[in-house]
């Protein structure tokens, strides 16, 4: 292996390296030759002069290979997945993979803690009390026949790689980079053994790539490389100019994908989450019309089939079933404050960023490598952009560990939550991006 610091010179300076350097720099890493400081200053010198083609395959193979890939072929139906590049409020995932699940399509999910100011799956999963995520494979495998879904994180079995460089990147500034999203998402879900992937590929302030164009170039590259490698591979773009519902906070989000499941929630939440799965089951081979999968999805939250199925994966997977019906059994924070306008106006703006950021300062998400996480803090906003709101009306609840952290995070509402004339958000679903090319995505023709 080269020196690690003349690689690191090396694309600090903008030079492509040669294929068999980076892959013994990032395997080296692994085995413990490259130092964490040095692999830091590395994916700084990546974000900013970032990676090309060649180069971008290798970090994917490398990622990839650094553990095992499944063979789900004996299951002998469609396993299909989706995973977001991040954003705040966002829990779709835990809404998700039971009902596909419970509509015939195998959901072996691998998902992510929280990422910057970005929340996690796995953090929201491990809200329920007694929730494991790091399951071995044997019962990845069980679980995954039994319920239909299984929701675990990076393992040392799985893409380990991408474990280590996802951690890393979450303390030291350096996710918003095209091709280290793309590279953590796909080698991840290359490794899951799918015969299909949806991928939410957030647009807007909140989202680590919030301009327009370079989201579409993520959801191009990430797409390109699922179809190379023989996934189907379909990218959505969608709104994270906003928190998506009201929760933001892993036990808060928990407890509102728990609502959405039984029917409820905000209707933003329920919109993406029936969108989502209807793209899921298309991919899976179901060949309804956009409206009957829209139907069948939203029927199965409805009638209590997907609450049910996420009890028996939460059963599964060792949490407590009882509280997917009872959310109040989740982590509570002890100090709740109420936060109330105080003028009149119309809400132009919520910025999920300081929401988000607001939450790792109250201790609910990582500064640090190997931060505990606590579940209960957060937000639960309680307005939404467009709303005319009178002097004393409450904006959102902030949950917190003591009342310097209330404080903070009351700080945090008043920063988000903009007043206005012109209240403006981008559509929830704008452009779908396959292998053919990019199109818009029409607004939800049916009220759910
Ligand atoms: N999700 C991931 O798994 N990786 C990223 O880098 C961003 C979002």
């Amino acid at each position: 292996m080269k020196v690690p610091v003349r690689l690191i010179e090396a694309k600090r300076n903008g030079e492509v390296l040669e294929p068999a350097d980076l892959r013994a720099f990032l395997e080296g890493y692994l085995a413990g030759a490259v130092e964490e400081y040095q692999m830091a200053s590395f994916l700084m010198a990546v974000l900013f002069r970032g990676l090309d083609a060649r180069e971008l395959d290798v970090f994917v193979t490398t990622m990839l290979g650094s553990g095992a890939s499944l063979d789900l072929s004996y299951l002998g139906a469609p396993r299909i997945d989706k995973h977001s590049t991040g954003g705040v409020g966002d829990k779709v995932s835990l809404v998700l993979a039971p009902l596909v699940a419970e509509l015939g399509v195998y959901v072996p999910m691998m998902s992510g803690r929280g990422l910057g100011h970005t929340g996690g799956t796995l953090d929201k999963l491990e809200a329920i009390p007694g929730f494991r995520t790091d399951l071995s494979l044997e019962r990845f495998h069980e679980v995954l026949r039994s319920v239909g879904c299984v929701m675990i994180g990076q393992t040392a079995d799985i893409a380990p790689l991408d474990r280590r460089l996802y951690d890393l990147r979450s303390v030291t500034g350096t996710v918003p980079s095209i091709p280290l999203i793309a590279a953590s998402i796909m080698s991840k879900k290359l490794a899951e053994g799918l015969t299909g992937l949806v991928l939410d590929v957030k647009v807007g302030s909140g989202a680590f790539l919030g301009d327009p164009t370079q989201a579409l170039e993520l959801a191009r590259t990430m797409v390109a490389i699922g179809e190379t490698r023989g996934v189907p591979t379909e990218a959505y773009l969608t709104a994270m100019d906003r928190p998506l519902g009201a929760a933001v906070g892993n036990a808060l989000e928990t407890a509102e994908a728990f609502e959405c499941l039984a029917g409820g929630g905000p209707g933003e939440l329920r919109e993406l989450v029936v969108h989502l799965a209807a793209a899921m089951l298309r991919l899976g081979g179901d060949t309804r019309s956009e409206a009957g999968l829209r139907g069948v999805a939203a029927a199965c939250l409805d009638d209590g089939r997907a609450l049910r199925r996420m009890e028996r994966l939460v059963d599964a997977q060792g949490g407590d079933p009882a509280v997917v019906a009872a959310p109040d059994r989740l982590p509570r924070a002890p100090v709740r404050r109420v936060i109330r306008a105080d003028r009149e106006g119309t809400v132009a703006a919520i910025l999920p960023r300081p929401l988000g950021e607001a939450v790792v300062a109250m201790g609910g998400g990582r500064s640090r490598l190997g931060d505990d996480v606590d579940p209960a803090v957060g937000f639960r906003v309680r307005t939404r952009v467009g709303a005319s709101v009178r002097a004393g009306e409450v904006l959102a609840e902030v949950h917190a560990a003591d009342d310097v952290a209330a404080e903070a995070g009351a700080h945090a509402i008043r920063t988000a939550v903009r007043f206005g004339e012109d209240a403006e958000a981008l559509p929830l679903v704008s452009h779908r991006v396959t292998a053919s090319g990019v199109e818009p995505v029409p607004g939800p023709t049916e009220t759910l």
